[in-house]
Order: structure tokens, then sequence, then C-alpha cells
């Protein structure tokens, strides 16, 4: 039984369910639509609710992917899954503050299994992958999507090559990727470049693709959203801040907002707030033109996991802006890492790309944009082990304002020495 098909967001041409292709003739990205499922509104809340309880009957049902399947691939009947999604949605009073508003949640991507968002994308194209009898995955990547990749591959017993920036990849991601086996190239070029590449490896060689633009993907990663909808118990907050690189996350958030308002799962819309490093912020750039002129730009950014200049998801990311009545804002790198400093020093903790969402949110509250009053959901998207160089880097040089940096200090083996370093302020 097929319940989906694939659908070209420019020309409409639709093809089957199961065609490996993930971009039209015409150019177009494809994205998946599904027959209406049979439950809508409470019946459906019910029913994701009891599978839930199940959790650790069915591998299914222990995952925050699988669980929300009538929304994400109906017809899967074998999936490819760690168990995946199950994250927290934290609270931090020192973070709310720090932002300037009252009530801030924080969605952590980072508990994932291999540590970042991508996991909820990847299981969803891997399933695929097996589905549709591919001899090898690959993807471009600034490391989460290849460590993710890396690791679903290995699951599902697939062939996995990756392409990633040489020199611009962290150094927990590198060694996740390498670590679960896939076939991993250091192109000398940006990411943009190793998307291109890999795009045209697809054709040329037969390799299926797993990057954002395979719609499969953004099935996956509207479940952030799915979950996050449920622990709060389907009352949207008002508004949901997140990075973004090549936006395909942006585009899957939009998605399953409009999706879930289709099918009653909620009645009104949080509205989108998708936050780019400020030298790699083509997407907010477009946004000041009002749309009107698509950027692309030369990325420079310590958050290598969006050092992105010409996005792929570029269009249905503007739909999810325009959908969700939402803006589009960019942070210098300073108040990213000083973002980074505080969820971590807060003992969250998270990458360098995941704190532009907080150091965004706190700058459309200084704008006006964001109401202290308002109820905000930020979501982090990768763990901070990925970067550990980006910790060292900021503690051990004293970056950021006072107080924050925190360096090791070296001691003589002595009660007197340890008394003074451990209880005296550098
Ligand atoms: N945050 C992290 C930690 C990421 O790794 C990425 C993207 C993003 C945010 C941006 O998400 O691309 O959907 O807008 N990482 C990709 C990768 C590009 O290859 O791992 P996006």
């Amino acid at each position: 039984m097929s319940g989906s098909l694939l659908r070209c967001a420019k020309c409409a041409t639709q093809y089957p369910e199961l065609d490996l292709r993930t971009e039209c003739t015409c150019g177009g990205l494809l994205e998946v639509q599904h027959r209406p499922p049979p439950e809508r509104g409470a019946a459906l809340r019910a029913r994701f609710a009891l599978r839930r309880g199940y959790a650790g009957a069915s591998p299914a049902d222990a995952s925050g992917v699988w669980r929300y399947q009538e929304l994400v691939m109906p017809s899967a009947q074998q999936v490819v899954s760690h168990p995946e999604g199950n994250t927290p949605l934290l609270a931090s009073a020192r973070l709310s503050g720090w932002a300037g508003v009252r009530q801030l949640r924080l969605k952590h991507e980072g508990h994932n299994p291999t540590g970042s968002f991508k996991d909820r994308g990847m299981t969803v194209a891997i399933t695929q992958a097996v589905r549709v009898g591919a001899r090898a995955v690959g993807c471009a990547s600034t490391g989460n999507t290849s460590a993710s990749l890396a690791a679903y591959a290995a699951l599902g017993g697939l062939r996995a090559v990756v392409l990633v920036p040489e020199g611009h990849i962290a150094l927990g991601k590198i060694a996740q990727t390498i670590a679960h086996g896939a076939r991993t190239l250091a192109v000398r070029g940006d990411f943009d470049t190793c998307l291109r590449l890999v795009r045209e490896a697809q054709s040329a060689l037969g390799v299926y693709l797993v990057n954002s633009v395979n719609p499969w993907r953004i099935e996956g990663q509207k479940t952030i959203v799915i979950e996050l909808l449920e622990q709060l118990d389907w009352e949207p907050p008002d508004w949901i801040v997140l990075p973004a690189g090549n936006l395909g996350n942006t585009a899957a958030f939009g998605k399953a907002l409009t999706e879930l308002r289709d099918v009653d799962l909620i009645d009104r819309l949080p509205r989108l707030a998708a936050v780019q490093a400020r030298g790699a912020s083509p997407f907010a750039q477009s946004f000041d033109s009002g749309f009107e002129k698509r950027m692309r730009v030369d990325p420079h950014t310590v958050a290598s996991a969006i050092r992105i200049g010409d996005p792929a998801s570029y269009d249905r990311a503007v739909s999810a802006i325009r959908a969700t009545n939402g803006v589009v804002t960019s942070v210098p790198d300073e108040d990213l890492l000083e973002a980074k400093a505080i969820v971590d020093a807060s003992g969250i903790g998270c990458e360098p790309a995941s704190a532009a969402s907080v150091a965004g949110l706190r700058q459309l509250v200084r704008q006006g944009v964001i109401r202290p009053e308002e109820r905000d959901v930020a979501i982090l998207t990768g763990h901070l082990l990925k970067d550990p160089e980006a910790v060292l880097a900021y503690h051990q040089t004293g970056g950021g304002p006072p107080g924050l940096a925190n360096p090791p200090l070296t001691i003589e083996p002595t009660l007197a020495a340890l008394e003074t370093a451990a209880f005296s302020r550098a």
C-alpha cells in the first residue's frame, strides 16, 4: 500500500513514493505528500500518546520519529531506527534572564543518538534508501549530517560516502563519521562546493542522496516540532526560534506546522524565527529585501555547522517563513559564542551553531520583535561535545565578557595550592 507521493514544489509534477530521485527534472525540489491520515484531532493525539506509553514494546513506538508515522512515512513496514527523538524540553531561569524573556524552553536535539537533530531526518532517509534498494548513500556535510549518515548507514548495512569541506569540520563530528565507517572525503572547497559535487554523483554514480534536499529527511525533521507540541500538550508557543544554515530545518518546521493545523492537532501557528551567523547570512539578507532577491555569500563564521553561503532549501524556507508570519535575522559570532557560554554554564550545553537560536532570541527581544511576556521555544540543534575545540579556544583565550571564561588551572600537588586555586577568583 502506498500512502504518499513526491510532488515538485516548482512545477507540480508527481512521482511515485518509491522513486529514487530527490529533485524534479525541472530542477525543483520534491516534497512528500501523504494521503490524509484516517484519524485527526483528538483521536490522532490519543494514538500518539498510546504509543508513547508502549515505548519499548516495539522499536517504532520507542522512536520519537516513528511514533508519528502517519505524518512521516505511513507505508513503512520495517524501519532503520536507533531509536531517535524523545529529546527533552528544558527550562533555565538563568537563560531566560539572559535572553530577556519570562518563559523560555529549550528543545535539546543534542540528545539524539549521534548528538544532533539530523538523526530524525536520517532514520527516515535511510529507511527509504533500504526500501528503494540503494547501492550507496551519500551526502555533503558540515559535520552533523555526515556523523548521522555514517551511523544510520552502518545500522542499515549500506555503503556510505560523505563529502566535507576540508579544514572546516568540528573534531567530534569527523571522529564520529570515520568511526562509524563512512568513506570520508575532505574536499578542497566549502560546503556549497561539496553539495554541488555530491549532486552530480547522485545521477552519475548511483548514490542515493540523503542531504536535506531529500524530501524524506524533511519528513523526519518535522517531528522536532510535532514532539515539542505534544510536550506542550498541543498548546503552541508564540515563537519557535531555530538556527538556520542550509534551511532544511526551517523548511521542515513550516511544513510540520501547516500540516498539524490541517489535521486539527493545533489551531494556530507559532511564528518561526530563523537565525543565521552574520558572516553566513544569505537568508537573513534576502528576508531584509522582502525576499525580493535570493542572496548568495562567501560564508565565514566560527559556527562551522552553519557556514553555508547558498542554502539548498531556500525556496521552501521562504514559504515556511511566510506561512508562519516569521522573521529571519543574523547574529555576530561574538554574540553567538556568548550565548553558547551561557547555555554551557547553565548546565545544558550545546555546540556553537545551536546557540544562534538563543543569541537571536535575545536580539529580537532587544529589537522589540519578540515581547518579553511571549512564550518561546529555542531549538538547540547539537551537543556540546561536537566541537570541543571551540570550547577550549573560548575559555583558554579568555574571550567574551568578564567572568565567563573558565580555563583549567595547573597546580602543584599541595593542599595550599588546591585551596588557593579552587576558592579564590583568578
Ligand atoms: N545546527 C546544527 C548543529 C547543524 O549541524 C546545522 C546544519 C544547522 C543548525 C542548520 O540546519 O541546514 O537545516 O538550516 N548542518 C548541516 C550538516 C548542514 O551538514 O550537518 P539547516
